[in-house]
């Protein structure tokens, strides 16, 4: 089963969505690069550390409370997970990056696993990099952005958890970890979320459009 909200607050939102959802499933679950499917339909990946809320995410962007499986405790996804949206496209759930409670070894195996799939994956579209807006961006964050780029598909930053700011905290925050980034010599468009409040999803899927 998966866990509440944090917050404990139910998902809802006032947005109207531009994408419309028609249909959204879930389709399989690969462990391996080989397991993934072969249709050839364009992916939507969503990355980050563990715990950041990328399955929330997920289930916030298609308007569901438990398609993805989410956690309180981080390594809950541990597979890479193919989601079909409106039969045109996928989203596309993976295993979180480092986590220090993880066993070093699983780390190295997911670790592998997504570099893997980022690297090699040709119907890869856009990368949606997730970072804890509570968080400074790490050396693991610096590695996907780096990954992201030299695989050459369209790249974008959400913010997460931003519900979890007080409203003076947010936009140094924003700006906190857009410096992060821009020191690395990164300025890709960066979303504030809150799959909680639903709030930033249409934003979110309006840059993954103009980038796919
Ligand atoms: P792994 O699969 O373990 O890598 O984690 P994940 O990145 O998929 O995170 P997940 O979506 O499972 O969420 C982790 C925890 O953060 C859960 O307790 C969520 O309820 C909580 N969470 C996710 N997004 C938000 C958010 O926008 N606001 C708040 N307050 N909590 C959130
Ligand atoms: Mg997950």
């Amino acid at each position: 089963m998966a866990d509440r909200q944090d917050s404990g607050e139910e998902s809802r939102s006032e947005e109207g969505l531009r994408v419309k959802i028609s249909s959204a499933e879930f389709v399989i679950s690969a462990a391996q690069l080989d397991g993934m499917p072969r249709t050839g339909m364009p992916e939507v990946a969503v990355i980050g550390r563990s715990n950041v809320g990328k399955s929330s995410l997920i289930n916030a962007l298609l308007r569901r409370k438990n398609l993805a499986r989410t956690s309180s405790a981080p390594g809950k996804t541990q597979t890479i997970n193919f989601f079909a949206v409106n039969n045109a496209f996928y989203l596309v759930d993976l295993p979180g990056l480092g986590y220090a409670k993880v066993p070093k070894k699983q780390r190295a195996i997911w670790k592998t696993l997504i570099t893997g799939y980022i690297g090699t994956r040709d119907q890869l579209a856009v990368v949606v990099h997730l970072i804890d807006s509570r968080r400074e961006p790490g050396e693991l964050d610096l590695e996907v952005t780096r990954i992201a780029r030299e695989a050459g598909c369209g790249y974008i930053v959400a913010l997460t958890k931003f519900d979890k700011l007080k409203q003076g905290e947010r936009l140094p925050a924003r700006k906190r970890i857009a410096r992060a980034l821009a020191s690395a010599g990164l300025e890709p468009p960066i979303v504030a979320t809150s799959a909680v409040k639903s709030s930033g999803i249409q934003e979110l899927w309006s840059w993954i459009e103009t980038l796919a």
